[in-house]
């Protein structure tokens, strides 16, 4: 039973492996937040304040008991509005007379083994049969507002869902303006925020800072998570490090405009809340409906950021992404956006194809241009037909071709945008978002369709789909490429226009829903503008997600190491691409191209026709290694090597078999100096009492300037994670080191 209700304390508390999450109904039926730590026992109610701390109102019905009980310092499940807690809501939501609220009470709850699941939002799955869900009923009867708290528990993950469901029981019509999906109140000690910023070409950059006296917001207003903020974010101990210390992970599966919210309030404590952006957002709920916010996955550990990760990691790939690819391995693929641009045709894209097959690709994509009139970014999204300049006969002849030298095939599409100039815009002008009366904002010369209407979501599907009936593809590449803005649907009655961008993430959703489940033998890539939706609602349908526009290995050590905070290295897409890079002009070593790489779904996109003979022979090499070394990169357990704010040359990362018999160590010098400092690594995740042997060591593309020492070929396990060893001085630009360790036995 991982889930406990006590009825003399009147505490309900979830246990998995490694955390207990409690709850308590208090006085009145306040939902408290009592616990959320290491597994412990016992009823964690006496620990809270209870004393009056000047300003802080207290119900009327207590107040003659006490002035200490004030719903403005008791850690609250869920907090409401306009009742006595001047902390950050959770809920917001407006009568018909004006009247604005919640303040929730304890109803009922229940406990049932399973999953819950959500109405037409992603949500985790219970493959195991291991699950077991909590739902407390929270009301304010007086606005006629229910709210269903959700929980399941993950025992043997360490992962505790959350999501929320409100409904209207009253008579009148009610304004949900605010849903946050989870608020989590910790009244107790010292926290550093890290969260996920950047820009386009530039995501997800890790940011660790203190949790302020006051408010500090992220989040998108884009209606996708977006290049700029994150939907997951870590709140840990000032002392946390990658490998000890209490840390607590907060993501949405959410892939429109949200909000999360870290308050340190006026006694010291805590609160973390992450939801729906409530900025411009309103929701029209009438007597009897219901409405979902979604889901937040939630993990606490005290051992560090590393286990934090891995147990994201196992669950995402697991518990969430439905897609039969995520615990398949996946074909090495070859892209031609780098090598060609739009500037392509049949014939060279075959010559790429067949240079791809002959060094071991085996899947070769297509990106944009092969639609429409499509010769630039100014035209023909929504023409989903062949360019038949490009390749006359249609797609078909070049598939054949592709397919003919024993290669997959994949496209490129981007079916939520539209262009001004395009047949569709011509004869859909008010499919695009747009305000009434005024020209609507363009980005990359592109408008947006309006997924909240059913019809463009059909529409979506019926496109796609087409597509995927028509010709021989395994793989589809689903870009979007620009914000969205002017957010208005004729479609929906004035009083409904604040539903509009959450509708369209809806709509998203219903098309990725119908596709995947239609077409499960298509591997579909998530993308954005490289990482620009990279969340868990992605993932939850698409099993991988092109990282970054940036494919400069020394900035995806960044970019990489960011995502891998959260999601997994299967999910991430990462490619070997030319030198100098495109983006950065820097100049990489190949192999260090490839050891990065790696750290994600492994390609290329460059152009195989520019290549030296050694470099196509490095290439071989890379694939075969990266075929071998797949299944432990796909399942293995990531371990960061060094902490963020350490001031090293270098980054490094190991990848460990769940059985711990299995080991790839890799290394890339980001700065080489004169006199350096030895290169020595602690290894982690290996089991203490076995032997390790040497398997491999390479370093690829570094100047020695004096011969390595030989290293010994057999260690044991805790020489390794308690001593450590050093690596050969390495010279030059962004050279590189993998060294695989396997298990002796004895
Ligand atoms: C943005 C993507 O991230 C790129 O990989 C490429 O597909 C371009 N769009 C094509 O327009």
């Amino acid at each position: 039973m991982s889930i406990v209700y006590d009825a003399a304390a009147r505490t309900l508390t979830l246990h998995t492996r490694e955390s207990s999450y409690q709850m308590q109904i208090g006085p009145l039926g306040y939902l408290l937040h009592t616990y959320y730590g290491r597994r412990a026992e016992g009823n964690f109610g006496p620990l809270h304040l209870r004393k009056d701390v000047g300003f802080s109102p207290v119900p009327h019905a207590l107040a003659e008991e006490t002035r200490g009980w004030s719903p403005d310092t008791m850690p609250l499940e869920l907090s409401g509005a306009n009742a006595g807690d001047f902390r950050t809501p959770a809920v917001c939501a407006a009568a018909e007379d004006g009247q604005r609220g919640p303040d929730l009470r304890y109803v009922r709850h229940e406990i049932r083994p399973g999953k819950y699941s959500l109405n037409g939002l992603p949500a985790a799955f219970d493959p195991g049969g291991e699950a077991e869900t909590l739902s407390v009923t929270l009301a304010d009867e007086s606005l006629g507002l229910e709210a269903e708290l959700l929980y399941a528990v993950y025992e043997s993950r360490d992962i505790v869902t959350r999501a929320l469901r409100l409904r209207n029981t009253g008579k009148g019509t009610l304004t949900l303006e605010k849903t946050a999906s989870c608020c989590l109140d910790l009244p107790f000690g010292d926290w550093d925020l890290l969260h996920f910023h950047g820009r386009h070409a530039m995501e997800r950059q890790p940011e660790r800072t203190p949790v302020m006296n006051g408010a500090m917001r992220l989040g998108s207003r884009r209606v996708a998570s977006s290049h700029q903020h994150n939907p997951f974010a870590i709140l840990c101990g000032r002392h946390t490090t990658e490998d000890a210390g209490d840390c607590y992970g907060l993501m949405l599966v959410y892939s429109g405009s949200f909000e999360l919210e870290a308050e340190q309030d006026q006694m010291g404590s805590v609160r973390l809340s992450a939801g729906i952006q409530s900025e411009g957002f309103s929701w029209t709920l009438r007597p009897g409906e219901s409405f979902d916010a979604p889901e937040a996955l939630l993990c606490f550990r005290h051992d560090g950021l590393n286990a934090l990760s891995q147990c994201y990691h196992r669950f995402l790939r697991r518990c969430l992404c439905r897609s039969p690819f995520s615990g398949a391995l996946r074909p090495v693929l070859l892209n031609n956006w780098e090598a060609t641009y739009f500037d392509f045709n049949r014939d060279k894209i075959l010559a790429i194809a067949r240079e791809a097959r002959d060094l071991g690709v085996e899947l070769l994509v297509l990106d944009d241009g092969w639609f429409g009139r499509r010769s630039d970014d100014r035209s023909s999204l929504g023409d989903w037909f062949v360019n038949e300049e490009k390749l006359p006969g249609g797609l078909e002849p070049l598939i054949r071709g592709v397919k003919d030298l024993g290669l997959r095939f994949g496209l490129w599409v981007e079916p939520e945008m539209v262009s001004e100039d395009s047949a569709l815009y011509r004869s859909h002008p008010d499919w695009a978002l747009a305000l009434p009366g005024r020209e609507p904002f363009l980005s990359r010369s592109q408008l947006v369709l309006d997924l909240s209407r059913p019809e463009v979501a059909d529409w979506i599907y019926e496109t796609v789909a087409g597509l995927l009936r028509r010709y021989d593809i395994d793989y589809i590449k689903w870009d979007f490429n620009r914000s969205l803005t002017d957010l208005y649907s004729p479609a929906l009655p004035p009083e409904r226009q604040g539903e509009q961008a959450h509708r369209c993430t809806l709509g998203l959703y219903s098309v990725m829903e119908r596709l995947t489940a239609a077409f499960p033998q298509v591997l579909f890539e998530g993308c954005a503008g490289g990482g620009g939706r990279f969340d868990a609602g992605i993932l939850a349908y698409f099993p991988q997600i092109w990282c970054s526009d940036d494919t400069d290995p020394i900035e995806r050590l960044t970019i990489q190491r960011g995502t891998c905070y959260g999601y997994p290295l299967s999910a991430v897409g990462a490619h070997v691409s030319a030198s100098p890079n495109h983006q950065t002009g820097r100049r990489t070593p190949l192999d260090t191209r490839a050891l990065v790489a790696m750290a994600g779904g492994f390609g290329y996109e460059l152009d195989p026709g520019k290549l030296s003979e050694e470099e196509k022979a490095r290439i071989r090499g890379q694939i075969r290694r990266f075929r071998k070394l797949a299944p432990l990169l796909r399942e293995g357990d990531l371990y960061r090597l060094t902490e963020l704010d350490d001031r090293r040359d270098y980054e490094a990362w190991q990848i460990v078999s769940e059985d711990r018999d299995e080991s790839l160590v890799s290394l890339v010098l980001t700065h080489p100096r004169a006199n350096p400092r030895p290169l020595h690594l602690r290894l982690k995740g290996l089991d203490p009492a076995a032997r390790y042997r040497l398997e491999r060591l390479e370093v690829f593309e570094a100047y020695l300037p004096e011969p390595p020492e030989e290293l010994p070929e057999l260690f044991s396990g805790a020489a390794l994670l308690y001593a450590g060893l050093t690596l050969p001085r390495m010279m030059g630009d962004y050279p590189g080191v993998q060294l695989q360790l396997r298990k002796v036995e004895d």
